[in-house]
């Protein structure tokens, strides 16, 4: 009974180790892990909080063309936006048809296709006189951006801002143009 005791009690020590060791390993493996968490969530944390930090073209507005240089006629003007993906940073360059409408006002169209995502042009094809042309597929628009044909939706729109002479583009949205 003495023996069978000893040899208990001896046992106790190594098992206390091998645990010790397995809980190391578990602490280190979960420290990394959180330190490694902690490095994807806090830059999130910091655009959650902090607007300044928010990916530009949430709300933004970019200075694209002076009023004056806008009349009836769709032109196409290009801009450059600067966008903030996460940690990666780059310049894109945007193209918007913008133009005025039967009571003055300018707005702005998207020249992405709302088929498959090419791009249309002001009055490329004979058959569709004064409307946007899709080369891929055919599609056409009316100047207010309306679909024609083939394309599920009208064109998509800028948010189009005013100030000191200028035309300022935002955000694209769907069209508030076309009247149904
Ligand atoms: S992408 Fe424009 S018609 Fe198909």
């Amino acid at each position: 009974m003495h023996d069978a005791h000893n040899k208990h009690s001896s046992e106790k020590p190594i098992t206390r180790r091998e645990m010790s060791r397995r809980q190391f390993l578990s602490y280190t493996l979960g420290g990394t892990g959180a330190f490694m968490a902690a490095g994807i969530t806090i830059p999130m944390i910091r655009f959650a909080v902090d607007p300044m930090l928010q990916p530009s073209g949430e709300g933004t507005f970019v200075k694209v063309v002076e009023e004056s240089k806008i009349t009836n006629e769709p032109k196409s003007f290009k801009f450059q936006i600067h966008q903030v993906d996460g940690w990666y940073e780059s310049d894109i360059e945007l193209e918007a048809w913008i133009m005025k409408d039967d009571k003055g006002d300018i707005y702005a169209l998207s020249p992405v296709c709302k088929h498959l995502g090419c791009t249309v042009n002001w009055n490329a094809d004979p058959r569709y006189p004064n409307q946007f042309f899709c080369p891929c597929h055919e599609a056409h628009y009316t100047k207010d951006g309306k679909n024609m044909a083939v394309a599920p939706a009208p064109l998509d729109e800028y948010k189009v801002k005013l100030e000191n002479g200028f035309v300022y583009l935002g955000k694209v949205q769907p069209n508030q143009h076309v009247t149904k």
